[in-house]
């Protein structure tokens, strides 16, 4: 098969099919599955840059252990003080600059549209770590890695998205993900952070989805429950951010009714959506979740800078 990630930039979900990301998530078991003289070979000598304009603790770390992994090499910034951007630079002299100096760049920024103009710009192939509320691809590939790895499969499961459904990039780029197979989800969210209407006119046809108020109602359907923080930082308006904020509590009392079987996700940070009494339960995937990112982030990055797949 031929490696549709070579080279390619990583800007959407929607931009790889099901057959890509079924030889992306089994290229993570083969790579997990060669001794250390062969997995470091794979990025030997090539540069990844992280360019963080927006905080992060998992994309950032996940990648750069990622590249590690996979014996490459990483250079970069987390945050914009000390760096030229401070003085004025335009992300777009950045970006020529750090093509030169790199095989392949991660960008996050607060900006929608920021990775897309910043792809054009660059030779190199640019992955979207995160791109306002617009979208977070590769969050979405560890997602989907998650589900599988446990489930096996992702048809015919009951999967509930709880939180900010509006403003999360991960929820969107998870459903246009999950819009590949054929699972039953239900979005449980408030009101004023329900999905926005672009989803619905991509996805009602082709994935079915019921909006619900509550989590009580369904817990004892789930299978996967993927649990999100409300954005305090992209709700335009405080007020509105005190109104709905701890809407949804993931605790012991709420699971009691669950199957034994219930996954919880959450792309994390959590600020107290979930209840840290909820760690120790079996229930409790969401540092596994996270783990998870290292491995299939080597997948991708071997994917992408490696015209052979493994
Ligand atoms: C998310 C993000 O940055 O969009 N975090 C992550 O990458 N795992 C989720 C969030 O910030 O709520």
């Amino acid at each position: 098969m031929s490696n549709p990630f070579y080279q390619k930039d990583i800007l959407s979900i929607k931009d790889f099919s099901k057959s890509d990301l079924s030889l992306l998530f089994s290229t993570v078991n083969k790579i997990e599955s060669l001794e250390f003289e062969e997995r470091t070979k794979i990025c030997r000598e090539k540069v990844l840059a992280n360019l963080f304009y927006e905080g992060s603790t998992r994309t950032k770390l996940s990648f750069e252990t990622a590249m590690l992994h996979i014996g490459g090499n990483i250079i970069g910034f987390q945050d914009t003080k000390g760096t030229a951007i401070d003085k004025g630079e335009t992300l777009s002299d950045t970006i020529k600059v750090v093509d030169g100096y790199s095989d392949a760049i991660i960008l996050r920024h607060p900006t929608e549209g920021a990775a897309r103009f910043a792809a054009e710009i660059a030779e190199k192939p640019l992955i979207n770590g995160g791109s306002g509320s617009e979208e977070h691809p590769t969050q979405a590939m560890v997602d989907l890695y998650t589900i599988i790895a446990e489930k096996k499969e992702i048809d015919g499961l009951n999967i509930a998205l709880v939180g900010d459904l509006k403003y999360g990039r991960t929820v969107y780029s998870l459903l246009y993900g999950l819009a590949k197979y054929s699972p039953n989800i239900f979005l449980v969210a408030p009101p004023q952070l329900k999905i926005r209407n672009e989803i619905h006119n991509d996805l009602d046809n082709k994935i079915k989805m019921v909006e619900i108020d509550d989590v009580e109602s369904i817990i004892d359907k789930l299978d996967v429950m993927y649990v999100t923080r409300i954005q305090k930082e992209r709700v335009p308006d405080p007020a509105e951010y005190e109104k709905v904020k701890g809407s949804y509590i993931i605790d012991n009392k709420l699971v009691e009714n669950a199957k034994d079987s219930l996954m919880i996700l959450h792309p994390l940070p959590r600020v107290g959506e979930i209840k840290s009494e909820i760690d120790n339960t079996k229930y409790a995937k969401y540092f596994e979740q996270a783990h998870n990112g290292k491995k299939l982030r080597a997948s991708l990055l071997s994917l992408m800078l490696n015209e052979e797949a493994i």
